[in-house]
């Protein structure tokens, strides 16, 4: 996928910059981490202490790197000037009569509530159909993140189901809202 690197990049809301992520991030994604340790910790998997250092974040972005490299992943970066404020991810990518990614996603909470979310969400359904050739992506919220969902309905997504004990966020399996945006 490396003749789309460019297409995968654009422009958000508040002077905002997506693009992919690269392996000289880690240092400032550490950081963005750090600040937001409490404002993920509902939404996310449990963290290790190694998750918030650089270190920790280098391994993280290769493994992000590698996914991108086999065709299965798409790793944004959501750039204020040189700080990170966000991440954009799809992961899972499957081809054939599939054509389908799952999104994760978060924004940094002093960037919260200015459209940006719903800006980046756009961007990676853009990218997906036309860049990656995508059919569809699922998303899944915790059935109380409200401004998830709110972001999801935005960039056009439908709610299909609720799926019980579906994904390990903070430290126990919790039941998820499932989402798709049909691409085509
Ligand atoms: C969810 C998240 C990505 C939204 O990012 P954002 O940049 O604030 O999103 P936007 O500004 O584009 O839109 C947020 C929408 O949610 C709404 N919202 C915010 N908090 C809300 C709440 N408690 N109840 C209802 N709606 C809420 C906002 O009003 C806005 O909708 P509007 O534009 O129609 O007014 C961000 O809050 C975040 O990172 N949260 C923690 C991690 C997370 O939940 N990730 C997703 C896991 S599925």
């Amino acid at each position: 996928m490396n003749e789309d690197r460019r297409t995968l990049a654009g422009e958000l809301p508040g002077d905002v910059h997506i693009r992919l992520l690269r392996g000289s991030d880690a240092e400032r994604l550490g950081a963005a981490y750090r600040r937001n340790r409490d404002h993920l910790a509902p939404w996310e998997p449990a963290r290790t202490a190694e998750f918030f250092t650089t270190e920790g974040q280098s391994a993280n972005i290769g493994g992000k790197l590698a996914m991108f490299a086999a065709g299965t992943g798409v790793p944004w970066i959501l750039l204020s000037g040189e700080e990170a404020v966000g991440t954009m991810t799809l992961s899972g990518i499957v081809r054939g009569p599939f054509l389908s990614a799952n999104l994760g996603y978060w924004v940094d909470r002093e960037f919260n509530g200015r459209g940006i979310g719903s800006a980046a969400v756009a961007h990676v359904v853009g990218a997906a159909r036309t860049a990656l050739g995508l059919h569809r992506i699922q998303a899944a919220t915790l059935p109380h993140n409200a401004a998830s969902q709110r972001v999801l309905q935005r960039a056009g997504f439908q709610e299909i189901g609720h799926a019980q004990e579906y994904l390990q966020i903070a430290g126990a399996w919790q039941d998820h809202v499932l989402f798709q945006r049909i691409l085509h």
